[in-house]
């Protein structure tokens, strides 16, 4: 017999109805004109964001709003947990612009609106000429040249210090909002979506690293000595950051020379490269994506000559939280670009599995927001595995791979080097910023500190305070504080993976096609149509019985370790400083 319904539950359940609705209007008035003002930053759109921004504040934020949330949080056992866990929602919703102190609220969208304008209209130059994302980003890819390299990478550079003063005045604005709802700081706002602490969350990503240390430390032997080769360079202790195919050596592409891509992609179109990404979950029997997403997205690099300036980072926008949903991105043909269009893609598929009336507005999202990043993660790493390239056209069907490189590859671009960036630098920098106030004089060199001490790598010359090279990072302005999301991500779609293709796909991990496979579609629709309904500790046991844990990582790359280990007999490992207890 269904429990008896509260009093308390029944006003909750009229709270929650007009909560649910104002979220929604709220949400898309202010996506769309985000979205408007990022696909074509002029002072008219930033204008009408900065309105939108807050309008949604206004409502999310309402002092009425608040105190009804918290008193029916008092009362929660007598609640059920769906009812909780919007309450919740509400609160953090409320925590981003709390009404409570509306010039804080508004000073904060201003600035965000103004950093997020800055950031996007940018025209980087290389020897006085304006230069491109996409152009930098071959040429790091390509150039051989030290000293071009070098030039390129400095280009990459000069955005720090355009963005840095808008960056100081937000430091305290995202923390005195945070505060207003009594957070300690706008770090801890975003790790309460975990319901963990700052503490927490920075000791789990320091267990990544320490656990995947070993292997990092060989990988980056390995590489330096490669480089110093590819360059004629003597070999470093810590690897010059130009010499990295990335700006900032977050994945390290082009060094394995039989996984290398780039030739195949050369007679594909970017719009080849999209409907390919779709066709994959069409493949899985997930529901396409809908029409209008053709229509509206904005999927390609603006052309030559055309003076709009857009943001050049990908990402997929929900944006009524129904079914008007659009991927912004920069296609071009080439490897890295089909990997993030599966990834935006996976985004996209998450946001149609829970748009379901079981899944109310304030719950539309993932388990925590690691979960969101976790499935479109999987999705751009199902995408590299050479069976599923082969079947899509980009590699001959009778390629036959060279599976250490490939699996050399895999480390370098999806997730090693990776996990030392998101789980190090970027994750202990904001930490610094936000949890602990780390004064703007000291930014810079907080920011090589961390780069040299997990990463490895060292600038091409000492950076001083005039430079923010923190703030050339996209995240770091316009999505404070979520890149331990992306670590979270890295670690559950190895464990996704091994679930699938252990217990699905009966294939080994390392070279598996989930193409066209209904059973994988259904397992990872099961995590999605949950939405934010449950807590992210229950959904990943329920999907993989199992807990977060790097263990499947670790077994995935375990045939690599001995290689290195040979390749690098002899080699002095590592280099002098790292912050880690060796525990
Ligand atoms: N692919 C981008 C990144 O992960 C944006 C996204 O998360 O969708 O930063
Ligand atoms: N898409 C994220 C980034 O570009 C994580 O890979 O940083
Ligand atoms: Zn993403």
């Amino acid at each position: 017999m269904a429990a008896p319904v509260t009093p308390v539950q029944e006003r909750a359940d009229r709270f929650l109805v007009d909560v649910n609705a104002g979220y929604q209007a709220h949400y898309r008035v202010n996506s769309e004109a985000q979205w408007l003002a990022d696909t074509d930053v002029t002072p008219a759109h930033d204008a009408a964001a900065e309105v939108a921004g807050k309008a949604y504040a206004a409502f999310n934020g309402s002092p009425a709003l608040i105190t009804e949330a918290r008193e029916l949080l008092a009362h929660r056992a007598e609640l059920d947990p769906v009812t909780v866990r919007q309450l919740e929602h509400v609160l953090l919703n409320a925590a981003e612009g709390p009404m409570t102190n509306p010039d804080l609220v508004a000073a904060r969208v201003a600035a965000e609106t103004q950093q997020a304008s800055t950031l996007n209209s940018f025209e980087f130059k290389l020897h006085g000429k304006p230069i491109t994302v996409n152009e930098i980003d071959d040429l790091l890819q390509t150039s051989t040249d030290l000293a071009e390299r070098r030039a390129v990478w400095e280009a990459s550079k000069e955005s720090g210090p355009a963005l840095k003063p808008g960056l100081v005045k937000l430091q305290k604005l995202r923390n005195g909002v945070a505060q207003e709802l009594g957070h300690h700081d706008y770090f801890a706002l975003q790790m309460a979506a975990y319901g963990m602490t700052t503490d927490e969350m920075v000791r789990l990503n320091d267990e990544f690293m320490r656990v995947l240390r070993p292997l990092y430390l060989q990988l980056h032997t390995w590489t330096k000595y490669e480089l110093a080769k590819r360059y004629g360079q003597p070999v470093p202790k810590l690897i010059p950051a130009h010499w990295i195919a990335n700006r900032w050596a977050q994945e390290w592409p082009g060094l394995v020379a039989p996984a290398d891509l780039s030739p195949y992609f050369k007679d594909k179109s970017a719009e080849w490269v999209a409907t390919t990404a779709e066709q994959f979950f069409v493949s899985l029997g997930l529901p396409p994506l809908p029409a209008t997403f053709w229509t509206k997205s904005d999927l390609y690099p603006v052309p030559a000559g055309d003076p709009r300036k857009k943001n050049t980072h990908g990402s997929c926008w929900h944006i009524d939280l129904e079914n008007d949903i659009r991927s912004l991105q920069s296609i071009e043909p080439n490897a890295q670009w089909f990997q993030t269009a599966h990834h935006e893609f996976g985004h996209g598929h998450y946001f149609i599995a829970y748009t379901r009336p079981e899944v109310p507005p304030l719950l539309r999202g993932s388990a925590n927001p690691g979960f969101h990043e976790g499935i479109a993660e999987i999705s751009g790493f199902a995408s590299s595995q050479v069976p599923y390239l082969q079947m899509v056209g980009v590699l001959p069907a009778d390629f036959k791979a060279d599976e250490t490189a490939f699996l050399l590859n895999d480390a370098l671009i999806n997730c090693v080097p990776f996990i030392f960036w998101a789980s190090g630098t970027m994750t202990h920098w904001e930490a610094d910023v936000y949890a602990k106030n780390l004064p703007p004089d000291q930014w810079n060199a907080r920011w090589w500190q961390y780069v040299r001490d997990f990463q490895g790598i060292e600038p091409p010359a000492p950076r001083g305070e005039e430079w923010c090279d923190a703030a050339t990072k996209t995240h770091i302005n316009d999505t404070p504080c979520y890149y331990p999301n992306y670590a979270f991500a890295t670690i559950l779609k190895f464990q996704l993976n091994d679930y699938i293709a252990k217990k699905i796909l009966h294939q080994p991990p390392q070279r598996c096609n989930y193409a066209g496979n209904k059973e994988v579609g259904a397992f990872l629709k099961r995590i999605m149509e949950k939405g934010a309904t449950e807590d992210w500790r229950k959904v990943l046991r329920d999907a993989t019985g199992e807990d977060l844990s790097t263990r499947a990582m670790v077994e995935y790359f375990k045939p690599l370790q001995a290689w290195l280990q040979a390749q690098n007999k002899g080699r002095p490992i590592g280099w002098v400083s790292y912050p880690l207890s060796d525990g």
